[in-house]
Protein backbone atom coordinates (compact mmCIF):
# COMPACT_ATOMS: atom_id res chain seq x y z
CA UNK A 1 0.00 0.00 0.00
CA UNK A 2 0.91 3.53 -1.22
CA UNK A 3 2.01 5.96 1.80
CA UNK A 4 -0.87 8.23 0.27
CA UNK A 5 -3.65 5.30 0.29
CA UNK A 6 -3.07 4.79 3.91
CA UNK A 7 -3.54 8.37 4.47
CA UNK A 8 -6.87 8.40 3.00
CA UNK A 9 -7.74 5.80 5.02
CA UNK A 10 -7.11 7.16 7.94
CA UNK A 11 -8.82 10.67 7.13
CA UNK A 12 -12.16 8.24 6.26
CA UNK A 13 -11.60 6.22 9.56
CA UNK A 14 -11.52 9.83 11.58
CA UNK A 15 -14.58 10.93 9.38
CA UNK A 16 -16.42 7.82 10.38
CA UNK A 17 -15.52 8.08 13.86
CA UNK A 18 -16.73 11.85 14.16
CA UNK A 19 -20.06 10.82 12.35
CA UNK A 20 -20.88 8.12 15.10
CA UNK A 21 -20.05 10.73 17.79
CA UNK A 22 -22.14 13.23 16.64
CA UNK A 23 -25.35 10.48 16.48
CA UNK A 24 -24.62 9.21 19.75
CA UNK A 25 -24.83 12.62 20.81
CA UNK A 26 -27.92 13.92 19.05
CA UNK A 27 -29.72 10.89 20.17
CA UNK A 28 -28.58 11.44 23.53
CA UNK A 29 -29.77 14.79 23.84
CA UNK A 30 -33.11 14.03 22.09
CA UNK A 31 -34.17 11.44 24.48
CA UNK A 32 -33.07 13.69 27.38
CA UNK A 33 -35.72 16.34 25.65
CA UNK A 34 -38.52 13.90 25.00
CA UNK A 35 -38.07 12.27 28.53
CA UNK A 36 -37.97 16.33 30.23
CA UNK A 37 -41.29 17.04 28.45
CA UNK A 38 -43.31 14.30 29.56
CA UNK A 39 -42.14 15.29 33.60
CA UNK A 40 -42.77 18.59 32.96
CA UNK A 41 -45.95 17.51 31.50
CA UNK A 42 -46.29 15.16 35.44
CA UNK A 43 -45.69 17.75 37.43
CA UNK A 44 -47.91 20.28 35.86
CA UNK A 45 -50.54 17.74 36.38
CA UNK A 46 -49.26 17.27 39.72
CA UNK A 47 -49.10 21.16 40.45
CA UNK A 48 -53.01 21.53 39.34
CA UNK A 49 -54.18 18.98 41.45
CA UNK A 50 -52.54 20.10 44.29
CA UNK A 51 -54.25 23.59 43.88
CA UNK A 52 -57.18 22.08 43.19
CA UNK A 53 -57.02 20.31 46.77
CA UNK A 54 -56.26 23.45 48.57
CA UNK A 55 -59.03 25.18 46.79
CA UNK A 56 -61.15 22.24 48.07
CA UNK A 57 -59.34 22.15 51.76
CA UNK A 58 -60.08 25.80 52.03
CA UNK A 59 -63.79 25.21 52.46
CA UNK A 60 -64.21 21.94 54.64
CA UNK A 61 -60.58 19.65 54.40
CA UNK A 62 -62.15 16.20 55.13
CA UNK A 63 -64.67 16.45 52.17
CA UNK A 64 -61.39 15.40 50.25
CA UNK A 65 -62.22 12.82 48.62
CA UNK A 66 -64.72 11.49 50.54
CA UNK A 67 -67.03 10.35 47.50
CA UNK A 68 -64.62 7.61 47.95
CA UNK A 69 -64.92 6.77 51.40
CA UNK A 70 -68.68 7.19 52.00
CA UNK A 71 -71.39 6.30 48.83
CA UNK A 72 -73.86 8.09 50.50
CA UNK A 73 -72.33 11.50 49.54
CA UNK A 74 -74.30 13.70 47.63
CA UNK A 75 -72.05 16.77 45.98
CA UNK A 76 -75.52 18.53 45.02
CA UNK A 77 -75.55 18.93 49.22
CA UNK A 78 -71.86 20.07 49.23
CA UNK A 79 -72.94 23.55 51.06
CA UNK A 80 -75.19 22.32 53.28
CA UNK A 81 -72.93 19.67 54.53
CA UNK A 82 -70.16 23.19 54.93
CA UNK A 83 -72.89 25.48 57.00
CA UNK A 84 -73.91 22.07 58.80
CA UNK A 85 -70.56 21.59 60.26
CA UNK A 86 -69.61 24.58 60.75
CA UNK A 87 -72.80 25.11 62.78
CA UNK A 88 -71.71 21.44 64.58
CA UNK A 89 -67.82 21.37 64.68
CA UNK A 90 -67.46 18.43 67.09
CA UNK A 91 -69.65 16.12 64.83
CA UNK A 92 -67.75 13.22 62.62
CA UNK A 93 -67.96 14.19 58.70
CA UNK A 94 -69.41 10.99 58.64
CA UNK A 95 -72.51 11.90 60.57
CA UNK A 96 -72.59 16.06 58.94
CA UNK A 97 -73.31 13.76 55.52
CA UNK A 98 -75.92 11.39 57.23
CA UNK A 99 -77.78 14.52 59.04
CA UNK A 100 -78.19 16.61 55.81
CA UNK A 101 -79.10 13.18 54.00
CA UNK A 102 -81.86 13.33 56.18
CA UNK A 103 -82.52 16.32 56.35
CA UNK A 104 -81.89 17.90 59.70
CA UNK A 105 -80.41 20.92 58.83
CA UNK A 106 -83.44 22.23 57.57
CA UNK A 107 -86.18 22.34 60.09
CA UNK A 108 -88.93 19.95 60.36
CA UNK A 109 -91.82 20.00 58.07
CA UNK A 110 -89.14 21.75 55.56
CA UNK A 111 -88.13 21.02 52.43
CA UNK A 112 -90.17 17.72 52.30
CA UNK A 113 -90.52 15.56 49.58
CA UNK A 114 -93.10 13.31 48.47
CA UNK A 115 -92.48 9.73 49.51
CA UNK A 116 -90.72 6.88 47.34
CA UNK A 117 -91.16 3.15 47.71
CA UNK A 118 -94.71 3.29 47.82
CA UNK A 119 -95.96 -0.01 48.86
CA UNK A 120 -92.88 -1.50 49.50
CA UNK A 121 -91.28 -2.32 53.03
CA UNK A 122 -88.55 0.40 52.61
CA UNK A 123 -90.79 3.31 52.29
CA UNK A 124 -89.79 6.12 54.60
CA UNK A 125 -92.41 8.44 56.00
CA UNK A 126 -90.92 11.07 58.41
CA UNK A 127 -91.54 15.18 58.82
CA UNK A 128 -89.56 15.29 55.53
CA UNK A 129 -90.91 12.77 53.34
CA UNK A 130 -94.85 12.58 53.07
CA UNK A 131 -97.84 10.35 51.80
CA UNK A 132 -100.51 12.18 49.68
CA UNK A 133 -104.32 12.96 51.30
CA UNK A 134 -105.71 9.95 48.92
CA UNK A 135 -102.53 7.17 49.25
CA UNK A 136 -103.73 3.61 50.74
CA UNK A 137 -101.72 1.31 50.82
CA UNK A 138 -102.49 -2.18 48.80
CA UNK A 139 -102.96 -5.42 50.59
CA UNK A 140 -104.15 -4.12 53.73
CA UNK A 141 -105.83 -6.88 56.00
CA UNK A 142 -107.23 -6.89 59.66
CA UNK A 143 -105.33 -8.22 62.24
CA UNK A 144 -106.77 -11.28 63.76
CA UNK A 145 -108.36 -9.87 67.24
CA UNK A 146 -106.46 -11.96 69.30
CA UNK A 147 -103.76 -9.63 68.95
CA UNK A 148 -105.42 -6.35 68.11
CA UNK A 149 -107.96 -4.45 69.06
CA UNK A 150 -110.89 -4.97 66.21
CA UNK A 151 -110.67 -3.52 63.29
CA UNK A 152 -106.80 -3.07 62.80
CA UNK A 153 -105.44 -3.37 60.12
CA UNK A 154 -101.88 -3.59 58.35
CA UNK A 155 -100.39 -4.64 55.50
CA UNK A 156 -100.92 -8.76 54.29
CA UNK A 157 -96.71 -9.29 55.16
CA UNK A 158 -96.74 -6.98 58.02
CA UNK A 159 -99.79 -8.36 59.69
CA UNK A 160 -98.95 -12.48 59.31
CA UNK A 161 -95.43 -11.39 60.74
CA UNK A 162 -96.96 -9.55 63.48
CA UNK A 163 -99.49 -12.37 64.27
CA UNK A 164 -96.63 -14.96 64.08
CA UNK A 165 -94.74 -12.23 66.71
CA UNK A 166 -97.66 -12.13 69.09
CA UNK A 167 -98.75 -15.66 68.65
CA UNK A 168 -94.57 -16.75 70.12
CA UNK A 169 -95.05 -14.35 72.59
CA UNK A 170 -98.62 -15.39 74.05
CA UNK A 171 -96.44 -19.20 74.22
CA UNK A 172 -94.08 -17.65 76.34
CA UNK A 173 -97.08 -15.88 78.70
CA UNK A 174 -96.92 -12.54 77.27
CA UNK A 175 -99.67 -10.69 75.83
CA UNK A 176 -99.37 -8.29 72.57
CA UNK A 177 -102.08 -6.13 71.53
CA UNK A 178 -102.02 -3.66 68.72
CA UNK A 179 -104.35 -0.92 69.84
CA UNK A 180 -103.70 1.44 66.32
CA UNK A 181 -101.79 0.13 63.27
CA UNK A 182 -103.03 1.63 59.37
CA UNK A 183 -104.64 5.11 59.85
CA UNK A 184 -105.97 7.13 56.93
CA UNK A 185 -105.10 10.89 56.41
CA UNK A 186 -108.13 12.02 57.61
CA UNK A 187 -107.64 9.70 60.34
CA UNK A 188 -104.59 11.12 61.39
CA UNK A 189 -106.15 14.91 60.62
CA UNK A 190 -108.24 14.24 63.29
CA UNK A 191 -106.23 12.81 65.57
CA UNK A 192 -103.12 15.42 65.34
CA UNK A 193 -105.45 18.72 65.23
CA UNK A 194 -107.69 17.18 68.11
CA UNK A 195 -103.82 16.61 70.34
CA UNK A 196 -102.84 20.41 69.25
CA UNK A 197 -105.84 21.85 70.60
CA UNK A 198 -105.46 19.95 73.75
CA UNK A 199 -101.39 20.62 74.10
CA UNK A 200 -100.68 23.30 71.38
CA UNK A 201 -99.01 22.64 68.34
CA UNK A 202 -95.27 22.34 68.88
CA UNK A 203 -96.05 19.93 71.80
CA UNK A 204 -98.19 17.99 69.65
CA UNK A 205 -95.28 17.70 66.90
CA UNK A 206 -93.30 15.87 69.49
CA UNK A 207 -95.17 13.08 69.38
CA UNK A 208 -98.04 12.78 66.77
CA UNK A 209 -97.05 13.33 62.85
CA UNK A 210 -99.46 15.55 60.88
CA UNK A 211 -101.72 14.42 58.64
CA UNK A 212 -99.54 12.94 55.54
CA UNK A 213 -96.43 12.66 57.54
CA UNK A 214 -97.46 9.63 59.88
CA UNK A 215 -95.90 6.71 59.48
CA UNK A 216 -99.45 4.88 59.91
CA UNK A 217 -100.59 6.14 56.91
CA UNK A 218 -98.40 3.11 55.39
CA UNK A 219 -100.27 0.61 57.30
CA UNK A 220 -96.73 -0.86 58.54
CA UNK A 221 -96.91 1.00 61.84
CA UNK A 222 -98.20 -0.83 64.85
CA UNK A 223 -99.06 0.54 68.34
CA UNK A 224 -98.73 -2.03 70.95
CA UNK A 225 -99.98 -2.64 74.61
CA UNK A 226 -99.90 -5.70 77.13
CA UNK A 227 -104.00 -5.45 77.48
CA UNK A 228 -103.28 -4.10 80.66
CA UNK A 229 -101.20 -1.47 81.52
CA UNK A 230 -101.55 1.75 79.52
CA UNK A 231 -99.56 1.79 75.93
CA UNK A 232 -97.50 4.68 77.00
CA UNK A 233 -96.68 2.84 79.89
CA UNK A 234 -95.05 -0.12 77.58
CA UNK A 235 -91.60 0.20 78.46
CA UNK A 236 -92.11 -1.16 82.15
CA UNK A 237 -93.66 -4.46 81.01
CA UNK A 238 -92.30 -7.95 80.24
CA UNK A 239 -93.47 -8.46 76.57
CA UNK A 240 -91.38 -4.65 76.12
CA UNK A 241 -87.95 -6.55 77.16
CA UNK A 242 -89.57 -9.41 74.86
CA UNK A 243 -89.77 -6.77 71.76
CA UNK A 244 -86.36 -6.04 72.34
CA UNK A 245 -84.80 -9.01 72.54
CA UNK A 246 -87.36 -10.33 69.10
CA UNK A 247 -89.16 -8.00 67.02
CA UNK A 248 -86.24 -7.94 64.62
CA UNK A 249 -86.63 -12.28 64.16
CA UNK A 250 -90.27 -11.04 62.38
CA UNK A 251 -89.13 -8.12 60.51
CA UNK A 252 -90.14 -5.37 63.15
CA UNK A 253 -87.88 -2.34 64.42
CA UNK A 254 -88.21 0.15 67.60
CA UNK A 255 -89.36 2.85 65.32
CA UNK A 256 -88.72 5.98 67.54
CA UNK A 257 -85.73 5.02 69.77
CA UNK A 258 -84.75 7.16 73.15
CA UNK A 259 -81.15 7.99 71.90
CA UNK A 260 -82.29 8.87 68.38
CA UNK A 261 -85.24 11.79 68.70
CA UNK A 262 -83.32 14.38 66.67
CA UNK A 263 -82.90 11.75 63.51
CA UNK A 264 -86.37 10.54 63.79
CA UNK A 265 -88.20 13.82 65.06
CA UNK A 266 -90.05 11.92 67.68
CA UNK A 267 -90.20 11.79 71.60
CA UNK A 268 -89.13 8.19 72.31
CA UNK A 269 -92.49 5.74 71.91
CA UNK A 270 -91.86 2.61 73.39
CA UNK A 271 -94.84 1.26 71.93
CA UNK A 272 -94.81 2.03 67.84
CA UNK A 273 -92.73 -0.49 65.67
CA UNK A 274 -92.40 -0.90 62.41
CA UNK A 275 -92.15 -3.78 59.93
CA UNK A 276 -89.14 -3.29 57.38
CA UNK A 277 -88.75 -7.37 56.99
CA UNK A 278 -86.24 -9.91 58.85
CA UNK A 279 -83.37 -8.78 57.06
CA UNK A 280 -82.81 -5.03 57.37
CA UNK A 281 -84.70 -4.79 60.66
CA UNK A 282 -81.60 -7.55 62.22
CA UNK A 283 -79.31 -5.09 60.75
CA UNK A 284 -80.85 -1.86 62.49
CA UNK A 285 -81.34 -3.87 65.81
CA UNK A 286 -77.63 -5.16 65.57
CA UNK A 287 -75.94 -1.84 64.68
CA UNK A 288 -77.87 0.39 66.84
CA UNK A 289 -79.65 2.33 63.88
CA UNK A 290 -82.48 4.43 63.51
CA UNK A 291 -84.84 4.05 60.18
CA UNK A 292 -83.63 6.83 59.22
CA UNK A 293 -79.87 6.46 59.24
CA UNK A 294 -80.40 2.95 57.55
CA UNK A 295 -82.46 4.38 54.64
CA UNK A 296 -80.00 7.23 53.67
CA UNK A 297 -76.84 4.88 53.76
CA UNK A 298 -78.39 1.75 52.33
CA UNK A 299 -81.75 2.55 50.68
CA UNK A 300 -82.06 6.02 49.78
CA UNK A 301 -80.48 6.59 45.82
CA UNK A 302 -79.51 10.11 44.45
CA UNK A 303 -80.56 11.28 40.69
N1 LIG B 1 -96.91 8.76 66.99
C1 LIG B 1 -96.31 8.72 65.70
C2 LIG B 1 -95.08 9.54 65.65
C3 LIG B 1 -97.26 9.14 64.62
O1 LIG B 1 -98.19 9.87 64.91
O2 LIG B 1 -97.04 8.78 63.50
ZN1 LIG C 1 -97.54 4.79 66.57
Amino acid sequence: MTRKKIRIKKKNFTIFILIIILLITITYKGTNFIIKSVTNKDEKVEKKKKEKNIKRDKRLEELDNIDERISYFNKDYIDRYIDYKNKNKDLKIEDVILHVNIGIDNDYYTNTKKAVNLNKNTILVNKYNYLDKDYEPENLEKISIYYARSGMKLVSEAKSQYEAMAKQAAKEGLKLVATSSYRSYEYQEELYNNYAKRDGKEAADTYSGRPGYSEHQTGLAVDLYNGKELYTEFEKTKEFEWMQKNAHKYGFILRFPKDKEKLTGYEYESWHYRYVGEKIATYIHDNNLCFEEYYTMFIEVFK
